[in-house]
């Protein structure tokens, strides 16, 4: 596991766009695999900069994002394609029809988990997984659980995950119960992977994730398993770590 320590969410916003263009520089038709959250949000904002510059091109590349709320349309401005499509695909030379996320408005969750996994099977495989990290050490929506989950699944989301999401909702009755999330041994299949984490409310999940037992309790720990993983976390996020 690489460790890089950023000053603060700016920098680290800026050295996790930094790798992800290193990605698509180094082979213009990757497969990116992407987060939703507010994390990724600053690196996505450097990456569109980058594009308008000219520094990046994005025409050869395919997305998969991690996860989707079972349930919310495309055009639900807390959907995740919403999100995707406002901080990233929106903004740049992407082939829209190359970006892929797990079909919210499928009923059947079997069939939507199938699907994806089809859909992520076909490209080949990932490339750079990017990720966030839960305060409960969820990745994708990946929650605690008795054991790793393999390929895409239908998660009921936890009483914290959905508080902590509260805030994108106008009231936590609005928030959705339930999500789709690529599983825990596709993302371990990516062939590289980058976890993004700021701040003083990660710093303990960032000690116990990386640096603790590796168990489903602690689904991001699994991560301490992977050949390719680099964090960047800022200093608020590193100061449970010597
Ligand atoms: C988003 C996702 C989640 C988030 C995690 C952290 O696609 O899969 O695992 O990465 O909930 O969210 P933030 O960045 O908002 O703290």
């Amino acid at each position: 596991m690489r460790i890089i320590r950023a000053k603060d969410y700016e920098d680290m916003s800026r050295k996790a766009a930094n790798i992800i263009s290193a990605q698509i520089i180094m082979k213009p038709e990757c497969v990116l695999g992407l987060a939703t959250g507010s994390t990724p949000i600053g690196a996505y904002a450097r990456l569109v900069e980058w594009y308008q510059k000219g520094d990046l091109d994005f025409s050869g590349v395919t997305t998969v994002n991690l996860d989707e709320y079972k349930g919310l349309t495309k055009d639900n401005d807390q959907s995740y394609y919403y999100f995707m499509h406002h901080h990233l695909f929106g903004k740049v030379n992407v082939d829209p029809t190359r970006t892929f996320l797990p079909d919210g408005t499928e009923k059947d969750s079997a069939k939507a988990c199938a699907d994806y996994d089809q859909v992520i099977e076909k490209t080949g495989g990932v490339d750079l997984q990017l990720l966030g990290l839960g305060h409960n050490g969820h990745i994708g929506f990946n929650e605690p659980a008795d054991e790793f989950k393999a390929s895409t699944n239908c998660v009921d989301l936890t009483e914290s995950t959905i508080r902590a999401n509260q805030r994108f909702f106008a009231s936590i009755d609005e928030v959705p119960r339930q999500a789709y999330t690529m599983g825990i041994g596709t993302i371990m299949h990516a062939r590289k992977i980058l976890v993004v984490v700021s701040g003083q409310d990660k710093a303990q999940i960032v000690k116990d994730a990386f640096f603790g037992t590796i168990t489903p309790k602690v689904p991001a720990s699994v991560l301490q398993l992977h050949q390719d993983v680099t964090v960047v976390a800022d200093e608020a996020a590193f100061s449970l770590i010597g």
